[in-house]
């Protein structure tokens, strides 16, 4: 039978008090709403319809994948109303899944369980046991434990406001029963709502039998009503992930202090520290160490790369065997190649820095493309920027730059060039040749001192 899948992601989210629309928040790095669609997508071939109204054209922005049906549903009358707005997509003996937008957690493996349960006269409900249930809609049994109803917090009554059992909001139903249940939804509730959930009282007075299953997961079917309960999520996910890295063989000394807000692959022997923040796509090689307080955004990393405390790299590809840091700041289109060296007080941008050589202390090196087994000196700075445009520093192998020199772009230092310290330089300096570019040093004999 064919899988129609409908998430629903129109409501306003009152309680984030945000101008985004709470399913574009993001867990770990990713809007609610594609973590849902990522859940969807394992079905293989089904159609995903996802239903938006407030901040419509910023959802449909924000989420860029092909093959979704949107529907609108322009103003929110309540859940069943907006499964109402996608009957018109929904095949012929489908069954029809539906999700929520801020339920991002949810498993597909529980998904796939709850569809094989479905056909004409049976539909499927995941449920969940609760200390609290407050919020949820109530499950309502018969005496045989058959599910007969489900009822809104703010139209139970105190007798079944003890129930434990809460709805998840996820169910999966017969498209031809959905489509005649539908038709019949009233809103003579508390809160002048379309209510979804009054499909299964319809359910059980039709002979469809309600397979309700019990979720085994807390996680999965938490939804995400305000940024408490975001923050929440967002823990979940880090712990998971760090668990799933552990497992690949990463050290962490507190899994707690890890954030991956996006994807990360892992070589052998990886140590993360506490506190690193990665953001966006990285990869790491084998015994990569990554140390204390670090931000790594979009970064490939090769083998035996030590990335010491408090750096920050950002779009850069490392290659093997180097060393950076601490407090080193590597921005975007950084690249350095093998056993290359940035110590601390670095900033580097847009510079390819050849095998084997350092920049080691106190530098900027912007717009810039040094050759291998070069020395850059503490405090050497290129001067990229002449106020209007930027310039190129080319700086070939084996070159040697003494300390506290600016190097005015655009400029060259040869293969071999030597740069005496605290020099300027304005122009080539030739192959293998030694340029000083400041005055000469005087002494001046029986110089007297000031006096007080
Ligand atoms: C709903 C369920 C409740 C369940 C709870 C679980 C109903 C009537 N109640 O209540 O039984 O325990 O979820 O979290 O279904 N939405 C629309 N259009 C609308 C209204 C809502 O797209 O007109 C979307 C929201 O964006 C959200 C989802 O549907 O993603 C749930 O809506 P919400 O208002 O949060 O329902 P709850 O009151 O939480
Ligand atoms: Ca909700």
């Amino acid at each position: 039978m064919p899988v129609d899948i409908v998430i629903l992601a129109a409501g306003q989210g009152t309680r984030m008090n945000s101008a985004t629309p709470k399913v574009l928040h993001p867990i770990a790095g990713k809007p609610m709403l594609q973590h849902v669609i990522d859940a969807a997508k394992q079905f293989g071939e089904v159609e995903i319809n996802v239903v938006i109204g407030h901040g419509a054209e910023q959802v449909r922005e924000r989420i860029v994948e092909t093959g979704i049906n949107w529907v609108t549903q322009a103003e929110q009358l309540g859940t069943g109303h907006a499964v109402q707005m996608a009957l018109p997509n929904l095949r012929e003996s489908a069954t029809v899944l539906v999700l929520y937008g801020d339920v991002p957690l949810v498993n597909a493996a529980t998904l796939k369980q709850l569809v094989m349960q479905v056909d004409e006269n049976n539909m499927a409900l995941l449920t969940v046991e609760l200390d609290n249930p407050s919020g949820y809609g109530r499950i309502i049994r018969n005496s045989n434990g058959d599910v007969e109803e489900i009822v809104e917090q703010k139209d139970a009554t105190e007798e079944q406001q003890k129930i434990k059992e809460g709805n998840t909001g996820i169910m999966a139903i017969h498209q031809s029963r959905l489509t005649g249940w539908l038709e019949e939804l009233k809103n003579d509730n508390a809160q002048g709502e379309y209510y979804l959930t009054d499909i299964v009282g319809f359910a059980s007075r039709d002979s469809v039998t309600v397979n309700a299953l019990v979720s085994q997961s807390r996680s999965e079917v938490l939804g995400v009503n305000d940024r408490y309960q975001q923050a929440m999520l967002e823990q979940i996910c880090q712990q998971r992930l760090a668990k799933q890295l552990m497992a690949q063989g990463v050290t962490m000394y507190d899994p707690t202090r890890f954030d991956c807000r996006g994807e990360i692959t892992v070589g052998k022997d990886v140590l993360i520290d506490v506190n690193a923040v990665f953001e966006g796509t990285n990869s790491l090689g084998d015994n990569v160490h990554i140390e204390p307080n670090c931000y790594i955004k979009n970064a490939t990393i090769g083998n035996n790369v030590t990335i010491k405390a408090n750096s920050v790299l950002e779009d850069v590809t490392i290659a093997d065997n180097c060393d950076i840091g601490p407090f080193a700041r590597l921005r975007p289109g950084t690249n350095l190649q093998e056993n290359a060296k940035i110590g601390n007080f670095v900033e580097t941008k847009k510079a390819n820095i050849g095998k084997g050589s350092k920049v080691n202390h106190l530098s900027y090196v912007g717009d810039a493309e040094i050759g291998s087994n070069s020395n850059i000196g503490a405090g050497t700075i290129t001067c990229n920027y002449d106020g209007v445009n930027k310039h190129k520093t080319t700086i070939g192998d084996d070159a040697f730059v003494g300390s506290n020199s600016t190097l005015v772009a655009p400029v060259e230092i040869e293969n071999g060039g030597f740069v005496g310290a605290g020099s300027t330089i304005t122009k080539t300096v030739p192959e293998d040749n030694l340029a000083v570019g400041r005055s000469r040093q005087r002494n001046i004999e029986g110089w007297e001192k000031p006096k007080k």
